[in-house]
């Protein structure tokens, strides 16, 4: 990567993408950052309140399947990093054309502007969940860079589908690509709508934690900031491999284990707990095997579970004019999600 490289940024308003916003522009003060994000529901620019007027960085409202617009940008682009996607599976369930039109639509005309404009690297995040479910009974099973695709929900499938773009691209037309698939991310600037910042925020207001089903589906959650130090790792990394597995945990922890953490760390009552039905083919198990880019990259999660917990505890407690007015905004998603459970 050169020192003053230009990178545009898709999706940089949403959770992760204002994480790598900041903390890319942290570290490499000398380039240059284009955010294109179009602030659907997910997308806030309070995330970056801190940054607007840093001249490094430019905000560009626009949606990723408008052809032209991006072929404007990407003129002046060195790489690409892009996270802007439909991310909730709940949403999916019950609004799954969105995602093929943002995920896979929109993935595609960014791979075909890239490959137009000659750009150095295109980097692509994507998820575990595109592996679909390993079982609660064989514990020693894990997802690594070599599982084959098996995607179950909306969500997963349209985020399979632009994996899969993007390694056509790769072979039929030469653009440079890497992917990695990270497992479930918490932190700083996440929108409510997600378990854990769900559940810290239903306590602070007193709320019940809806827990679907029995709570014992399994998921391998990664610090926000961690998983943004593995993607800047691999792009500046000369090793080969094109795909990296990133994951946060050596050990399980099911959902209903990980709310009353959040419970006894807050100091709340266990009376909150309320199980509800089911999500619909909810995935029962993620457990990711991150040992080949400890390997390669001599990457590592820099805190524990409860280290990342409590700062993320702390961040909305120190927060709540950020999360409120989002919880306020999604009413009619909630309602529509939760109704009938
Ligand atoms: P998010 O939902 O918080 O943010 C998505 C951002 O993309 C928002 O700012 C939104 O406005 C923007 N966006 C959506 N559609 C757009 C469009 N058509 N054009 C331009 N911008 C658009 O998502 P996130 O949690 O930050 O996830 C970022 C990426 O990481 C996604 O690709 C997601 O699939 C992947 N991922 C997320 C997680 C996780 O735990 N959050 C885990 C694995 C992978
Ligand atoms: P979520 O944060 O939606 O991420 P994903 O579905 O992408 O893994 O959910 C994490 C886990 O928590 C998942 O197993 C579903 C469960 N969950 C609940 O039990 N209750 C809830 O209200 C939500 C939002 C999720």
């Amino acid at each position: 990567m050169k020192k003053n490289s230009t990178l545009l940024v898709t999706g940089g308003a949403g959770f992760i993408g204002a994480n790598f916003v900041h903390y890319w522009l942290n570290n490499y003060p000398d380039t240059k950052i284009i955010n294109l994000d179009s602030l659907t529901y997910a997308g806030n620019l309070t995330s970056l309140t801190d940054i607007s007027s840093n001249p490094n960085y430019t905000f560009i409202e626009g949606n990723i399947t408008n052809k032209e617009l991006v072929n404007k940008i990407m003129d002046d682009v060195d790489i690409v990093v892009h996270f802007a996607a439909e991310s909730h599976v709940d949403r999916s369930i019950l609004n799954p054309e969105i995602f093929l039109e943002t995920n896979v639509m929109g993935t595609h005309v960014l791979l075909e502007s890239a490959v137009r404009n000659k750009i150095e690297r295109f980097h692509h995040i994507s998820t575990d969940e595109v592996f679909g479910t390993l079982s609660l009974e064989d514990l020693n099973s894990k997802f690594s860079e070599n599982t084959p695709y098996d995607p179950r929900s909306p969500y997963s499938a349209s985020k399979a589908a632009s994996d899969h773009l993007v390694r056509a691209y790769g072979e039929t037309y030469n653009l440079k690509y890497s992917i990695t698939n990270c497992s479930n991310n918490y932190g700083e600037f996440q929108h409510p709508e997600k378990l854990i910042p769900l559940t810290i925020t239903n306590l602070m207001e007193d709320l019940e934690i809806p827990v679907y089903g029995d709570g014992m589906q399994v998921r391998d959650w990664l610090y926000v900031q961690d998983h943004c130090k593995a993607i800047d790792m691999v792009l500046n990394s000369e090793n080969t491999d094109k795909t990296f597995v990133v994951g946060g945990l050596n050990e399980d922890i099911p959902n209903i284990e990980i709310i009353k953490m959040i419970i006894n760390l807050m100091g709340k009552s266990e009376n909150l707990i309320k199980f509800v039905k089911d999500r619909a083919g909810h995935d029962k198990r993620y457990s990711v095997d991150w040992s080949n880019i400890k390997e390669k990259l001599n990457w590592t999660p820099s805190v524990t579970f409860e280290e990342g917990l409590q700062k993320t505890i702390d961040w909305y407690k120190n927060n709540q004019s950020w999360w409120k007015p989002l919880k306020n905004d999604s009413k009619d998603f909630f309602l529509k999600n939760y109704q009938g459970r």
